[in-house]
């Protein structure tokens, strides 16, 4: 089956939009099945770069892009992003765009709660990215959700409203926030309703008819598994399920369809937020890994946090997520070190781990045990076949595929689409 389903197999902004690009201008399809407008996805092409947060990537090469039921959906968010877009010349229409229409709707009074909590929480703050994600999967589980096919009922819409309201309205007051101002809410939803509507569809069809034809299906994920709200780094995760298994149950096609899982790891580790990082480094090397690897979040723009290469934390979102091979990324921002280091396990009150334990304390108490690598001076930017880069760059890249026990299938070395080693052919495997 030529399928391929992409996830994040650290906390995210592993490289992943430049990989999907690629491949998305060789799929037929590209649809997203989870998270919001907080991922954040850089295209360059040509040297003209895109930055996407909602819509597929796929959108920018012309392939149709769908976005699946499991994402939460900003109505605002999309038209700005599409119509960003579209003053970069791409050309978005209800041919190459379709939304499921029973997506959730992430509504101003989401954003608002997402900024309430985490101001109040002090030093237990997620360091969530503001838009209203998590508030937004709360009502879809609390079934009180607006979704994208009540904008074509906004006159039946009270029940619904009053449902969600309650709700709202007493976690306001505790704020000392006022009530939800319902008539300004479905003014702003009657505004926006049309716009949405046109893409509207149920996209679990339209991937019936899509699979049925033969087409190659990409599922792009967003997000990390460090981030799933069940496996990742809880309570300091997102809302959503971001492991491969949810790119079936967020687009409405099954768990026989999604193909190869191919896990984007970035050749070190970084992360945004508050959480445990078992391999940060608050030195001049980190900083200066930062720095070469422009480490600042497409979204919210905050530094991200930088560490090394954790073999251990990667091995174990390989097996939950069962990766079929990995894209390595960003290897070019090694360059120059003297040394590398590989975390390969983690110490505890005396005891080694070779896994990340489920309870926060102790995933911010691990030790990490480092390996030791020498590094290369050697530029691996731009290089485009294995025999290109220099022999510790290949020596590094061995080692970390045999401590994640998962094959390298891809490497990227710049930013640009087809500064690429292509070693396994993710549709063709
Ligand atoms: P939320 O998804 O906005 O609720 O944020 C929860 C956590 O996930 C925070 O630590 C965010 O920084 C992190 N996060 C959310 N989206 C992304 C992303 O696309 N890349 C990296 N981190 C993310």
């Amino acid at each position: 089956m030529a399928n391929v389903t992409v996830i994040g197999a650290q906390w995210g902004d592993e490289g992943k939009g430049k990989i999907v690009d690629w491949l998305a201008s060789r799929a037929d399809a590209v649809v997203r099945f989870q998270g919001g407008h907080n991922a954040g996805h850089t295209l360059v092409i040509d040297g003209k770069v895109f930055k996407l947060s909602l819509l597929p990537s796929g959108i920018v090469s012309g392939t149709m892009s769908m976005i699946g039921n499991g994402v939460v959906l900003d109505p605002w968010a999309l038209r700005d992003e599409v119509e960003k877009l579209e003053g970069q010349g791409v050309v978005i229409n209800d041919d190459n765009l379709a939304i499921a229409d029973n997506c959730p709707l992430i509504l101003p009074m989401h954003r608002d709660l997402d900024g309430l909590r985490e101001a109040a929480a002090g030093k237990g703050k997620i360091g969530t990215t503001g838009r209203g994600i998590g508030p937004a999967y709360e009502d879809k589980v609390g079934r009180r959700a607006i979704r994208v096919c009540d904008l074509a009922h906004l006159d039946s819409l009270d029940p619904q409203l009053d449902r969600l309201c309650a709700h709202h309205d007493a976690l306001r007051a505790g704020f000392d926030q006022p009530p939800v101002d319902r008539e300004a809410l479905i003014e702003e939803l009657r505004d926006i309703a049309d716009f949405v509507q046109r893409f509207a569809q149920p996209v679990w069809k339209r991937l019936k008819k899509v699979r049925k034809a033969g087409a190659k299906i990409l599922f792009e994920g967003a997000q990390g598994v460090l981030l799933d709200v069940d496996h990742g780094t809880y309570p300091f995760v997102t809302s959503s399920n971001t492991v491969s298994g949810t790119a079936a149950a967020g687009s409405g096609l099954g768990p026989n369809s999604t193909g190869f899982v191919l896990g984007i790891v970035k050749a070190y580790t970084t992360r945004v937020g508050s959480g445990p990082f078992p391999t940060e480094l608050d030195d001049e090397v980190g900083q200066g890994i930062g720095e070469r690897g422009h480490e600042f979040g497409t979204v919210t723009g905050r530094q991200r946090r930088v560490g090394w290469f954790d073999a251990v934390i990667v091995r174990q979102t390989c097996a939950i997520s069962g990766v079929t091979g990995i894209a390595l990324t960003k290897i070019d921002v090694l360059d120059g070190l003297d040394t590398v280091k590989i975390c390969t396990g983690y110490r505890l009150r005396g005891n080694v781990y070779d896994y990340l334990p489920s309870h926060a304390g102790e995933q911010a108490e691990v030790e990490p045990i480092y390996e030791e690598m020498d590094g290369w001076s050697e530029s691996t930017a731009g290089a485009r076949s294995f025999a290109d880069l220099p022999a510790n760059a290949i020596k590094y890249i061995q080692r970390v595929q045999e401590l994640i026990e998962c094959p390298v299938a891809l490497v990227s070395t710049s930013p640009e689409r087809d500064d690429t080693i292509l070693m396994r052919d993710p549709f063709v495997d």
